[in-house]
């Protein structure tokens, strides 16, 4: 991990910088404000108001620090809804780097506890880290992930497509479709135009939300209730 390093971005939250790369983990606009606009408010919040569900799973497709996960898990306490979180990821974020991002500072109490909980979770083992969330975290890249358990929700946060080309195939969208129950969503803070044709590709339908500041507009992409053969869809 040592060409990780720490930045800070416009909403004064930390975000980290893959030298490597040349790639950072959010936007660097607002680190928290992006977690917050597009995986809490266009992912699980949208999600829960259209069924008031009790009980949603999500995949988290890029763990990173931690941030979506605890967020997700500190929204799933105020919803009184049972999450159960499935989190990938190949590269975890070493401990002291994480401490060094200061989020006690930008978090609430119970956010921060909750990215502790994430933290210090086993690897490879499904943990109850609250009344209302269950944690697993998988070492293990997309390509190699075998669900089967479906999903409600998957949180798409990988690096760019310009960065990270191999994460943004039809075949990972395709298994992406086929892990989510039907009226699923996946959504993700990318909206380019090839995303969005590859996603309606496997059978999608795709609807685009105002992004977070500095971007126009992130994704929202719905499995239909009744699927067609991707085939016969014309639109
Ligand atoms: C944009 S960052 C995710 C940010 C993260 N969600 C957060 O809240 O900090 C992308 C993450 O995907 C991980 N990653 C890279 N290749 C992967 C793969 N093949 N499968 C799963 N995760 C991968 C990276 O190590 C990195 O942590």
């Amino acid at each position: 991990m040592d060409s990780i390093v720490i930045k800070t971005t416009g909403d004064g939250s930390k975000t980290l910088f893959h030298a490597k790369l040349n790639e950072h983990y959010h936007s660097i606009h607002g680190a928290l404000t992006e977690s917050r606009h597009v995986f809490i408010q266009h992912g699980l919040s949208l999600y829960y108001s259209s069924g008031m569900r009790n009980e949603i799973s999500i995949l988290e497709i890029g763990l990173g620090t931690g941030l979506n996960a605890a967020l997700t898990m500190s929204k799933a306490d105020e919803l009184i809804t049972r999450v159960h979180y499935t989190a990938l990821e190949t590269h975890p974020v070493n401990s002291d780097i994480l401490f060094q991002m200061e989020y006690d500072k930008i978090l609430s109490t119970k956010e921060f506890e909750a990215l502790t909980l994430i933290h210090s979770a086993d690897w490879e083992k499904r943990v109850e880290t609250a009344p209302f969330f269950s944690f697993l975290k998988l070492n293990i890249p997309v390509q190699d992930f075998d669900s089967k358990e479906h999903f409600d929700i998957i949180y798409f946060d990988a690096f760019a497509p310009e960065k990270q080309p191999e994460m943004w195939t039809e075949a990972i969208f395709k298994s992406c479709f086929d892990w989510l129950i039907p009226g699923g969503i996946l959504v993700s803070y990318c909206a380019k135009g090839q995303f969005k044709r590859d996603l309606k590709s496997v059978g999608f339908d795709v609807k685009k939300y105002p992004g977070p500041p500095g971007k126009r507009e992130m994704t929202v992409a719905v499995k239909p209730i009744f699927s067609e053969s991707p085939d016969t869809n014309t639109d």
